[in-house]
Formats: C-alpha cells, sequence, structure tokens
C-alpha cells in the first residue's frame, strides 16, 4: 500500500515536472513574453482581471506573473516593496499595475512612487487624447504630457526647521532634468509629434527650474527636427483650458506635471480613461491607471477598466506589439462610441463585466 502511494506520488510529480517544461516550450515558441500584474486595491482586482479577459480574447502572447504590493518595512526600518514584487520586475522588466491606496500625511509612503523610485522610472507618460463619443466641452484634444519622475517636489525630503516651521526640498539635478528632456524630445520624433515645450516657473524658482529649462534649451539644440517652445506653468493652464489643440508634447518637473496631467485627463473626459506609463532605463516600465481605489464602488463589478486597459494598450506598444495594440484599441474605443454598453461613470447603465464582455466580443470580430 505504501509502494502504490509512493509510485502515485512519483508519477504526479513527473506529471507536474513534463507540464512545466511544456509550458515553457510553449512560452518559448511563441516568444512569450512575462508581464507582472499588480492588481491592487479597491476596484484594482476587478479591473485588473477586465484586462487579463480582454488580453486573451485578444490572444496577446504574454504570460502574467502576479504580485501583491503592500508596504513592508525592510532593514533599518526603511520602507519597500515585498522581494517577490521586486523579484518579478527584475526578472519581467514590464508591469501592469492597477491602484494602490495611500494613507494621508501618515504611515507608510506611497507605494505608486515607491514603485517609480525602486525601478528609476524616470519618465511619466499621459498621453490624452479626445475619445470619439464620449462627450466634454473639449474636441481633438491630442497631446502628451511627459512628467519628470524621481526628483523634484516629490523628492520626500522634508524636516521640522523650529516648532511651526517645517521645510520641504526641491531637489533638481542637472543629470535627471536632461534624460527627462532628452526623452521627451526623443519620444515626439519617434512619435510623430511636432513640439516640445517646456512648463517651468523659473522666474520665480530661478535656480532649480532655471536648470531645468536650461536642460530642455540644450536638449532642443540636438533635435532641430523638433521645435522647442517654453512656457511658465500658470500661463499653460490658461493657454489650455482655452484651446488646447495648440498642445503637442509638454515636459516639466515632477509636481507641475502631476497636476497638469490631471488637468488635461480632465480635458478628454477624467482619469478613468486616461492611460500612463512610467518608464526607465532599459526597457524597464510600468503602466499604470492613475485613478484612485474607488472602495465605495469596490467589488460590485462597477468599476471602468478604461484607464488600465488603455494603459495596458500603452504597454503592448512599449512591448512591440503593435497588432495587438490596435486591436483592444480599436474594440474599447468602438464600444465607447457606440454607447450600448456602458460603465455608469461613462453614461451607461452596465456592469464592469458586461462592458469587459461588449470589448471582448468586438475584439474576437476583428480577427
Ligand atoms: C499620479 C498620482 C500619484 C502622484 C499618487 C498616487 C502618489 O496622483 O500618478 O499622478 O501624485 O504622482
Ligand atoms: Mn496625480
Amino acid at each position: 500500500c505504501l509502494g502504490m502511494h509512493w509510485s502515485s506520488m512519483m508519477i504526479l510529480l513527473v506529471l507536474k515536472c513534463l507540464s512545466q517544461i511544456i509550458f515553457y516550450c510553449i512560452c518559448f515558441a511563441f516568444q512569450m513574453q512575462t508581464v507582472t500584474i499588480i492588481p491592487g486595491d479597491g476596484i484594482g482586482p476587478e479591473i485588473s482581471t477586465s484586462v487579463i479577459k480582454i488580453f486573451e480574447a485578444a490572444k496577446v502572447p504574454i504570460q502574467w506573473e502576479e504580485r501583491n504590493v503592500t508596504a513592508i518595512k525592510g532593514p533599518g526600518g526603511k520602507w519597500m516593496i515585498p522581494p517577490e514584487a521586486k523579484e518579478s520586475m527584475d526578472k519581467s522588466k514590464i508591469g501592469l499595475k492597477g491602484p494602490l491606496k495611500t494613507p494621508i500625511a501618515a504611515g507608510h509612503p506611497s507605494m505608486n512612487l515607491l514603485l517609480r523610485k525602486t525601478f528609476d522610472l524616470y519618465a511619466n507618460v499621459r498621453p490624452c487624447v479626445s475619445i470619439e463619443g464620449y462627450k466634454t466641452p473639449y474636441t481633438d484634444v491630442d497631446l502628451v504630457t511627459i512628467r519628470e519622475n524621481t526628483e523634484g517636489e516629490y523628492s520626500g525630503i522634508e524636516h521640522v526647521i523650529v516648532d511651526g516651521v517645517v521645510q520641504s526640498i526641491k531637489l533638481i539635478t542637472e543629470e535627471a532634468s536632461r534624460r527627462i528632456a532628452e526623452y521627451a524630445f526623443e519620444y515626439a520624433r519617434n512619435n510623430q509629434r511636432n513640439s516640445v515645450t517646456a512648463v517651468h516657473k523659473a522666474n520665480i524658482m530661478r535656480m532649480s527650474d532655471g536648470l531645468f529649462l536650461r536642460k530642455c534649451r540644450e536638449v532642443a539644440e540636438n533635435f532641430k527636427d523638433v521645435k522647442f517652445t517654453e512656457m511658465y506653468l500658470d500661463t499653460v493652464c490658461l493657454n489650455m483650458v482655452q484651446d488646447p489643440t495648440q498642445f503637442d508634447v509638454l515636459v516639466m518637473p515632477n509636481l507641475y506635471g502631476d497636476i497638469l496631467s490631471d488637468l488635461c485627463a480632465g480635458l478628454i473626459g477624467g482619469l478613468g480613461v486616461t492611460p500612463s506609463g512610467n518608464i526607465g532605463a532599459n526597457g524597464v516600465a510600468i503602466f499604470e491607471s492613475v485613478h484612485g481605489t474607488a472602495p465605495d464602488i469596490a467589488g460590485m463589478d462597477l468599476a471602468n477598466p478604461t484607464a488600465l486597459l488603455l494603459s495596458a494598450v500603452m504597454m503592448l506598444r512599449h512591448m512591440g506589439l503593435h497588432g495587438h495594440a490596435k486591436k483592444i484599441e480599436t474594440a474599447c474605443f468602438d464600444t465607447i462610441r457606440d454607447k450600448k454598453v456602458l460603465t455608469k461613470d461613462l453614461g451607461g447603465n452596465s456592469k464592469c463585466s458586461e462592458f469587459t464582455a461588449e470589448i471582448c466580443r468586438r475584439v474576437q470580430d476583428l480577427d
């Protein structure tokens, strides 16, 4: 009886190994890349499931490796992301992330920011393009904000000088300013865009924004085919709400980019429909929805997965999977334009799962 037990255990083990080997052979044969998926908090798991389903329907040749990101304290009390998530990203180099909740002004720091810092994802890219059929006061918006993602006002260097007086340091370096400027110009060149506007307040922050602006000007010299302009942040805000069509690629320090990218998202319908990518050196990147965790509707099948889906489409283009990207994007935009199956926030009455199923159906029809 014991012999039987052992032999069946052995058979099971061999079968398990065999299935693993077959799986890796298939991945290799079809050149399947691994992508780390971080579903996130609140509505994160629902919208992640939606993207996974749509990718399945579009037969995207990737395999997902799911990892949770929670705040943990490492040696010396330093906040870090869990090692399993770090190892997965180190291997895959590409991540897709839902929203992660952040306590306000206390507790652990934002895990969203820690991820950007951990992998040195220095460029935050948010294309804002008007969506046909989703009405806002603006039409024909077609611009991209490129935000320095590692320093500036987000350096997190703050201290109390004396009781009642705190100081926060806005750190600007030549190196980070140059690389984000180079990223913006290269982005413009590679994406058939004509102009780059540097957004700054060098009239007030003379040294820090002055350095940022100087680097943009220097880099512009090497990209004569791309038009370069510079503009104060407040002027950009004013002009943006009056006529956003005058803008193309905008490059700016961290906090300006955070605020201006929300403003631009507002022009096309909000954070629920705006994609975002955080790009680092050597192809490392995390794509993410930048809306909140929406705890009030979490688990109710009401969330809108569009922002995460369009971020995933950006990810596919980053990976060179242009055909799959186009198919999914078309299916998503067609669904929104037809207005038959929409989530509540988009003006419809459908569940997240129904909206997802509709996009899946259209993706398959496009085959
Ligand atoms: C964003 C978000 C983050 C930021 C938060 C979640 C830390 O608003 O990606 O724009 O401020 O950068
Ligand atoms: Mn933001």
